[in-house]
């Protein structure tokens, strides 16, 4: 087995605004369940990042560190393999982004196109607040501070990673030296999961979701509003299959995509109802999230445990981000050896 320095360095994470639903699942949760074990696997909580847009609303912020954690842990995110931190506890972050912040210009932030697609969403206007626009120079801070290899991501976020990469490049070319590796964007290949009214995907605000430790009640309501095929009145009538998150779920979720195929021919002839479809899928997400489910009301009652794994993982994460800034200082020439107290 290879040892534990030898593994490629995956850093991937969450803003703390929310609980996790099955969106989240199906882009990145699972994937990480996966990779956990091949790669010495970071999993930032952001909610300094988070506060760039909540910064009138720290509670939300703040109470969702631990109901994130706990997400993770319910779907299989191991504490042992896994390191997950909180960002605005590693101080060095802070500092790595301010060297960073010279070596990026204003325009060129205004141009990050997640950043510009953000500001439109959230009617920021001309009032940005300035550590929104410089959210991209932190974001590469998070992911340079741990050396990472790999960054995990949604289409959305892939411009992050460019412009961690322009930093990174800009930071060798200035200061001579050759420290953190070039990074690579992993973009899912499975289809987003749209949200439950049929919208692109799943967001707490629009009410639309399913948590990854839904009751089965929440499960059973969700699934019965899911908007499926208008056209489709009657059972014998033939029914649309795209656009019907029935489908989506079960493309995602089914254990037997070969029926899940028979399924969607017959829905297309006619004869097959909706109440059937959502019947079976409800079936499959009671049982896949279980676990889930089962994890979560434990650990709702060891709050101790999940505060421990938080210490944990932030204490081995300033370990490396020590590290790392150490370095940085050095290669950039300000170590000042001589009178550094
Ligand atoms: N921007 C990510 C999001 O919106 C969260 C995040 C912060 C992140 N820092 C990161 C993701 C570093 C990947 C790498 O959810």
């Amino acid at each position: 087995m290879a040892a534990k320095q030898d593994k490629k360095v995956i850093l991937t994470g969450d803003r703390p605004t929310g609980r996790l639903h099955m969106g989240h699942y199906v882009g990145s949760l699972a994937n990480r369940v996966k990779m956990q074990h091949d790669y010495r696997q970071f999993i930032i909580i952001a909610d300094a990042q988070a506060l760039t847009d909540n910064y009138d609303d720290v509670n939300k912020v703040r109470s969702n560190i631990v109901e994130v954690t706990i997400d993770y842990l319910s779907v299989g995110i191991d504490p042992k393999v896994s390191t997950v931190f909180v960002q605005s506890l590693v101080p060095e972050l802070y500092e790595l982004t301010a060297h960073f912040m010279n070596l990026v210009t204003v325009a060129r932030l205004e141009r990050n196109p997640t950043v510009k697609d953000e500001i439109k969403q959230k009617n920021f206007a001309r009032d940005i607040p300035a550590g929104f626009l410089c959210y991209p120079v932190s974001q590469a801070a998070d992911i340079t501070i741990v050396r990472a290899n790999v960054v995990p991501v949604g289409e959305d976020q892939v411009p992050m990673i460019e412009q961690t990469n322009e930093i990174i490049r800009r930071f060798h070319h200035l200061y001579g030296t050759e420290l953190f590796p070039e990074v690579g964007a992993l973009v899912p290949k499975v289809a987003r999961l749209p949200g439950l009214d049929g919208g692109a995907k799943m967001s707490k605000s629009l009410n639309n979701s399913l948590y990854v430790t839904a009751s089965e009640k929440e499960i059973k309501e969700g699934v019965h509003k899911m908007f499926t095929d208008p056209g489709h009145l009657k059972v014998s009538d033939p029914g649309k299959v795209e656009g019907n998150v029935v489908f989506a779920f079960l493309d995602a979720f089914d254990p037997e995509p070969a029926e899940v195929e028979e399924l969607k021919a017959h829905y297309r002839r006619g004869g097959l109802g909706d109440g059937a479809l959502k019947k079976r899928l409800t079936g499959i997400l009671i049982d896949k999230f279980a676990d889930a489910r089962r994890i979560r009301s434990e650990l709702e009652n060891d709050l101790a445990y999940v505060h421990e794994v938080l210490r944990e993982g932030t204490a081995r994460t300033r370990e490396v981000a020590a590290d790392t800034l150490a370095r940085v200082r050095s290669i950039m020439g300000i170590s000042y050896e001589a009178f550094r107290p």
